[in-house]
């Protein structure tokens, strides 16, 4: 059955693939709502609508999706500036700052989103809150070594660290890391501080706090 949710998450997903153009290089999001955008750029290059498209995937499920859809695919080292990427989150506050990660893919969708001229964001209604971190908890990438140093340090910041499991065992991320999600208790009062805090400890690959991007976010609505 598809939802009012579904459809504005498709809504969302071709406002934002009618920001490409011909000839562009674009980064290709991760999660349900990237994946519709996907999906909308392979049906636009096999009508003919699109062409020259070079896509750099943030996750090797995005990798996988834009393959099977005959998508040319580049990688940042062949292609370091890309024009556009679309891509979804998990939370969007006033001031455009994102929670993203909720699809593991955090990591990569950050250095592709730092590589780009433009970050389309797309998302449905849900998404937006006043307070990042009030209705999702903060995905944190660290490296399997060390990972339980994090957990004292992360509760001194006002957060509650959980390892992200799957089916029973530790979820891994593409590049083989773990991912702490980070419960905040009526939200972030300081992104900036409390995504510098975590950042400076040694084994800390990447948070998902989103700050300072400016993207162009593209709420869909059921039509
Ligand atoms: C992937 O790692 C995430 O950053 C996603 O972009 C985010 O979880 C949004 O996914 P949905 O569009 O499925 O909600």
């Amino acid at each position: 059955m598809t939802t009012s949710q579904d459809l504005a998450k498709q809504d969302a997903a071709r406002r934002a693939v009618d920001l490409v153009r011909s000839g562009m290089v674009l980064g290709l999001g991760t999660g349900s709502t990237a994946k519709l955008a996907v999906d909308e750029i392979g049906r636009r290059l096999a009508a003919g609508d699109l062409h020259d498209i070079v896509g750099v995937p943030t996750s090797e499920a995005t990798e996988r999706q834009a393959a099977a859809l005959g998508i040319p695919l580049s990688t940042l080292d062949r292609h370091p500036r890309v024009e556009l990427t679309i891509d979804g989150a998990d939370e969007v506050d006033p001031h455009g700052r994102l929670i993203k990660g909720g699809g593991g893919a955090l990591l990569r969708e950050k250095i592709v989103a730092t590589a780009s001229r433009r970050l389309a964001i797309v998302v449905d209604a849900s998404k937006l809150v006043e307070r990042l971190g009030a209705t999702f908890p903060v995905p944190i990438e660290v490296t399997p070594f060390g990972w339980t140093t994090h957990l004292d340090p992360i509760r001194a910041l006002g957060g509650e660290p959980v390892l992200r499991a799957r089916d029973g065992t530790p979820y891994r991320t593409d590049g083989g890391n773990l991912i702490l999600d980070v419960t905040f208790a009526g939200g972030l009062a300081d992104p900036e501080g409390v995504a510098a805090a975590i950042r400076a400890r040694p084994g800390v690959v990447e948070t998902g706090l989103f700050l300072g991007f400016s993207p162009e976010v593209i709420v869909g609505h059921a039509r």
